[in-house]
């Protein structure tokens, strides 16, 4: 079990995923109204934005990620499509900024 806190403009909402659950499942189940995932996580719609530091233990950029991230508003060094952000068993607390 992860606990998953979203900073959602300072307010912290906590949910709880599984190792294998990426982010923006997460928020999805949590009815966060600020990430969609309109595209069900497959590369394709940018809806599942987040800002995430380094050093949390995800995966860096792929070059897909990288090139629909240029599309997003709101765009920063620590974006993320949260949808590649991908819970794992060494994990117990994560958070992440909703845009
Ligand atoms: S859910 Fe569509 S790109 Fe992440």
């Amino acid at each position: 079990m992860v606990n998953v806190h979203f900073n959602v403009e300072g307010e912290i909402v906590t949910a709880k995923g599984e190792p294998g659950d990426s982010i923006m499942q997460v928020a999805v189940r949590q009815q966060l109204a600020s990430i969609e995932g309109e595209c069900g996580g497959e590369l394709s719609c940018a809806t599942c934005h987040v800002y995430a530091d380094d050093g949390l233990g995800f995966r860096p950029r792929s070059e897909e990620e990288e090139e629909l991230l240029e599309l997003v508003d709101e765009r920063a060094d620590n974006s993320r499509l949260s949808c590649q952000l991908i819970l794992r068993e060494e994990m117990t607390d994560v958070e992440v900024s909703v845009p």
